[in-house]
């Protein structure tokens, strides 16, 4: 039989070895037709059937896994057609909202962030766009620099073909000495018609869509193919400026307008939540008639001084949000209901759906939250039910359609015991402090719960964890299941264990793997014996820490050393460890609880005792340092009045400094506004440096 055609269960490893050839060939081409020449040849869901057929391949085979394989390679990389461009000023995203609820939550954050008070701050509306957004560069109003987006950092350069655009002017006169001008290249729906009637008139592929056609053409080797194509250009944003444009959003899109760009027609100044859902709604009643795509509406401060304060959030500014119209829907048969076991013992009910495309994407798993979302919506397993995607987040069921609820169907019962084999007690509980019961119920077997245990250990080796190549889910299930990785510390001794006859068949003669595989698995796990601190705190898997928690223990206590020590001092509800790990910013009861629990557990001790025996954790790393609060603990106190605590502390982190909320022997810095009290009192008790905000404001700024 053809290797292509057999199921990858079926395949012998030589067979694997050829079909990740051949698959990486295919999908390479249709990558280049998708990405390099924007005309896809085949369906998506062909496509992604492809992808999976590879990484099932791998799962099985991880050691066969090539250097140029697909699963490696994720969307728009820079094709090295252009030359790359470093963009002056990085060109960030926009956050999403969905629902009016998700605006007035915008809404509220900037006015918290800022301190105004009940002052709603005014706000741009204008529509979302659906082209791909472009840099270009003027110095002494010369046109010198065209660029694409790519990543956001650097992008190509296109400035050949961005200049046969009639929307976009080669010289300006009046214009700022170094001037950067940000907006949408994009095709209306009139000139995407033409385009591929002419294209196919010539045998050419047609466009999938105007945004296709616009990336296409933009993306052309040569520039007298892109100034036969019509595009267009929306000016709504700018990068590095010599000199302020305005000091309103609104004017300096206006400004943009007089210096010869074209502006959008539809945006409009709004005041209050209120003011910018109407204009939503208006431009979603409008958007059928503007003859080009657009998919939301783009609300922005519009003060540019209060933009300046709002800042980033990671890659999208606090002070802008993307309002997207309605997501996409089907209708389609809920098969099962699936539960799923966590790593710390939560179950989650999985919708298992009879495959339904929603939205160009096929989906037949979505999530159902928890067993009060099951009651609420009255889901049951052979309903028909609504589906919705909305951009990258999981599938959800909206609601049920009643009218098809087939006879004699039962209200869906949440089981009360865990799926695992030993059917361990599934409760939900309740909170201490709040009274609340927990939305998701939870097994009670924590350290016997084989279930639980094999999420412990997947997560362990994760990719934001131990991330060992070749050692994935699948793999881990295998080792769990032969009883030969137990624990984290297991996976270490593998090889040690395989050498000595332990692994019965030795690895290299089991299903899945050769010698080859076999020895890029061992020299994997050996290159992971060395981890940053934030990485081993996060693989360990305490519940309420993730990522970013890890991440803020582990600068603030720097080494192992220090941070187990508070961890295991933390137990003791009275030590001084514990106050100093609530002064972390960011820690909460819940989270401290929760460590010191894990600590003082026998099991996660011995667990712990054991890999520390095979592995070597790095001290963490110092943030940046070329700040002069880098590194520092910073305490806010007393009624700030140049700025809000929130911004304030954002403001300390992105330069480096730790903020605590309370004062200690470790503090650095207590920045007192008036009516500073019990704090100020302390600080001078510990010979703390104390700083008014404008000697705090005057250091930063150093
Ligand atoms: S403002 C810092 N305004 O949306 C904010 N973006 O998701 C920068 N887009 O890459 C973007 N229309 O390609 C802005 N009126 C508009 C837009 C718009 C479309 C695109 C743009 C950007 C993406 C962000």
């Amino acid at each position: 039989m053809n290797a292509a055609l057999k199921d990858v269960d079926r395949l012998t490893e030589t067979e694997a070895a050829s079909e990740l050839a051949r698959l990486a060939r295919e999908i390479g081409k249709h990558d280049k037709a998708y990405y390099d020449k924007d005309a896809p040849t085949i369906s998506d869901a062909a496509y992604d059937a492809l992808r999976q057929r590879n990484d099932e391949i791998e799962a099985r085979f991880p050691g066969l896994k090539r250097l140029d394989s697909p699963s490696e390679r994720v969307g728009a990389k820079p094709s090295n057609q252009f030359a790359e461009v470093r963009h002056a000023v990085p060109m960030l995203s926009l956050g999403n909202a969905f629902t009016d609820e998700d605006v007035s939550d915008f809404v509220e954050r900037i006015r918290r962030f800022l301190g105004l008070g009940e002052d709603v701050p005014a706000l741009t509306a204008e529509p979302k766009i659906d082209g791909l957004s472009a840099n270009l560069r003027y110095e002494d109003g010369a046109l010198v620099t065209g660029a694409t987006r790519g990543d956001g950092r650097s992008g190509e350069n296109v400035t050949a073909n961005l200049m046969t655009i009639a929307g976009i002017p080669h010289t300006i006169a009046d214009a700022p000495q170094v001037l950067e001008v940000r907006g949408e290249v994009y095709m209306s729906h009139a000139d995407f018609a033409a385009l591929n009637a002419r294209q196919e008139a010539a045998g050419k592929p047609a466009y999938k869509n105007p945004r296709n056609a616009a990336a296409g053409s933009l993306r052309q080797i040569d520039p007298a193919i892109t100034a036969q194509r019509p595009l267009r250009f929306f000016a709504y944003a700018w990068g590095e400026l010599s000199e302020p444009l305005a000091e309103t959003q609104f004017d300096a899109v206006r400004r943009l307008g007089a210096l010869g760009f074209d502006i959008n027609a539809d945006m409009a100044l709004c005041r209050g939540v209120e003011d910018l859902i109407a204009h939503y709604r208006m431009l979603e009643e409008k958007r059928a008639q503007l003859g080009y795509d657009i998919d939301g509406v783009v609300y922005k401060v519009d003060r540019l001084d209060l933009q300046d304060r709002l800042g980033f959030v990671s890659r999208a500014p606090r002070w802008a949000i993307a309002h997207k119209f309605s997501p996409e829907k089907a209708t389609t048969r809920l098969n099962d209901i699936d539960i799923q076991v966590g790593r710390t013992g939560s179950l989650t009910p999985v919708a298992k759906l009879e495959p339904v495309t929603v939205g160009g994407v096929v989906v037949s798993n979505a999530t159902l939250h928890n067993e009060d979302e099951i009651a609420r919506k009255d889901v049951r397993i052979g309903d028909t039910v609504v589906v919705q995607r909305a951009g990258d987040v999981i599938p959800q069921i909206v609601e049920v359609v009643k009218e098809k609820r087939p006879e004699g169907s039962k209200p869906f019962e949440f089981p009360t015991t865990c799926p695992c084999p030993l059917k361990t007690p599934a409760i939900r509980e309740v909170n201490e402090r709040s009274g609340e019961t927990d939305a998701r119920r939870r097994c009670s077997g924590e350290f016997a719960c084989p279930f639980q245990k094999v999420e412990h250990l997947k997560h362990f080796v994760g990719r934001k964890t131990f991330d060992i190549e070749g050692l994935g889910e699948k793999q881990i299930a295998a080792f769990f299941d032969a009883g030969e990785v137990r624990a984290p510390a297991d996976i270490f001794t593998l090889k040690s264990r395989n050498e000595a006859g332990e692994l019965v068949p030795p690895l290299a003669e089991r299903e899945g793997w050769g010698e080859t595989s076999a020895g890029n698995l061992f020299a994997a796990i050996d290159g992971r014996r060395s981890i940053g601190l934030a990485r081993f705190i996060n693989a360990m898997g305490i519940r309420h820490v993730g990522e970013e928690t890890a991440r803020l223990l582990a600068t603030s206590y720097g080494s192992w050393a220090e941070f187990r020590k508070a961890a295991e001092a933390a137990h003791d509800a009275d030590a001084a460890e514990r106050e100093t790990m609530l002064a972390i910013d960011g820690l909460g009861e819940t989270v401290v609880a929760s460590i010191a629990a894990f600590f003082s557990e026998r099991h996660n001790a011995e667990a712990l005792n054991a890999l520390l025996a095979e592995v070597e954790i790095e001290d963490a790393e110092q943030a940046s340092a070329d700040s002069p609060v880098a590194g520092k603990t910073v305490v806010f106190t007393g009624a700030l009045e140049r700025f809000t605590r929130d911004e304030a502390k954002a403001r300390a982190q992105s330069l480096g400094a730790k903020v605590a909320g309370s004062v200690s022997g470790k503090t650095d810095f207590l920045v007192a506004g008036p009516g500073a009290g019990s704090k100020l009192k302390k600080a001078a008790e510990l010979g703390v440096a104390v700083l008014t905000e404008d000697e705090w404001l005057a250091l930063i700024d150093a």
